[in-house]
């Protein structure tokens, strides 16, 4: 067994992002700055989009880009039961109404007709999650959003690399969401990005995520002069800092080579887990990438004798860090309580959320502790 523990999601930092950020400290400038407006070039260049504007997490990414498309008070926004909370809550923050529609328990994506039950005179937007970095049936998906003149934002957090039929998540509706959360594919502790064709999507954007400010106000304390700001409607606090902005550009270098480092492990998971009774990924849709951003098995108590709780505590005790994506949202009091959703009536995340086990998928991890992972499942599912 291993002798320390294998920290989930851990990710991989080089030296590059560590000098980048004590030349920030140096440089006198740690807030919102040229570091940042760098990263956003990088990230827009990255994903072939006019703008990108760089947020401190996907959460407010998410929210902006809601208020941006003019959605709030009585609109209807569609969207995922197997996504983390803040997907859910950027919509009620916005002021609008969440409505789930059921996952394909394939995929574990939205399932398009689902979403098509869902669709009221209400309904503005769909939210969709490329979920574990797989894309979503975008064909149908733009389609619907077509057809009942809806707009879509993508919640890219898990799919930063991931492609469908050639085009990059994220520039397929009229916001892309991105998250740079610890244990994501490019980060930056916490941080965000919002990527548009919009100039005035942009600039909204930009505006809202420091306090309302006049577009440029962080360039205040710059070097040609003073500069009076105005606040043009009451925004929020949710720019990122020149110190986080020095992790991303470097991690943001290394983003294909990680991608890379993840695949190798995606396919030893794949080889090694062939045997078992436990549910492995789908295979790869043709004509699309993957982002390889969580590895989910599934375990079923019948095939694998342990309940999924019981094969958590196990993969602790062998010292293996794991994770859960997710307990289905209707599993969560706040949500029964506000909108009398019950875990039953999603039953495809239901299922997938009461049995879903992520292994560790980080670029960090070494030959030894993938074969730590695997030694680990074999000991507990064959035990
Ligand atoms: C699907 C999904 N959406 C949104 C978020 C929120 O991202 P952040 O922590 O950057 O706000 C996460 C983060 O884990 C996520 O996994």
């Amino acid at each position: 067994m291993r002798k320390e523990f294998l920290v989930y999601g851990a990710p991989a930092i080089n030296d590059a992002e560590i000098e980048e950020v004590i030349s920030v400290m140096r440089s006198g400038w740690l807030g919102t700055g040229p570091k940042v407006a760098q990263f956003e070039s990088d990230f827009a260049k990255y994903k072939n989009i006019e703008y990108a504007i760089a947020l401190n997490s996907c959460t407010a990414a998410l929210h902006l880009s809601i208020l941006a498309a003019n959605i709030g008070k009585g609109d209807e926004v569609i969207t995922t039961p197997l996504t983390f909370c803040a997907t859910i809550n950027a919509i009620i923050h916005a002021g609008a109404t969440p409505v789930l529609a059921d996952i394909d328990p394939r995929t574990m994506n939205i399932c398009p007709k689902a979403v098509e039950t869902k669709i009221t005179s209400k309904t503005k937007a769909i939210l969709l999650v490329h979920f574990a970095g797989r894309p979503c049936n975008m064909d149908a998906l733009c389609q619907i959003a077509e057809k009942h003149q809806l707009k879509i934002i993508e919640d890219c957090a898990h799919a930063i690399e991931t492609e469908y039929k050639g085009k990059k998540a994220g520039t397929f509706g009229d916001f892309g969401c991105f998250s740079f959360y610890v244990t994501k594919n490019v980060v930056t502790g916490e941080g965000g990005m919002v990527i548009t064709k919009n100039e005035d999507d942009a600039a909204r954007i930009k505006v809202l995520g420091l306090h309302g400010m006049s577009k440029d106000a962080w360039k205040r304390f710059g070097d040609d002069g003073f500069k009076h700001y105005q606040v043009v409607e009451c925004g929020f606090k949710y720019n990122m800092m020149d110190l986080q902005a020095a992790i991303g550009i470097h991690q943001l270098e290394r983003v294909e080579s990680n991608w890379n480092k993840r695949q190798l492990v995606w396919k030893r998971y794949n080889q090694a887990f062939a045997a078992l009774p436990v549910t492995l990924p789908a295979l790869i849709e043709e004509n699309t990438r993957h982002g390889y951003h969580l590895y989910t098995i599934l375990i079923d108590e019948q095939r694998c004798g342990i309940t999924r709780d019981q094969f958590l505590d196990a993969m602790a005790v062998q010292n293996i860090g794991t994770g859960v994506h997710y307990l289905s949202i209707p599993e969560h009091p706040y949500y029964q309580q506000t909108f009398g959703w019950q875990p039953e009536d999603y039953p495809e995340a239901m299922e997938v959320g009461r049995q879903t086990v992520s292994l560790p998928l980080s670029a960090k991890l070494t030959d030894e502790d993938v074969d730590d992972v695997i030694n680990a499942v074999f000991a507990i599912i064959s035990e």
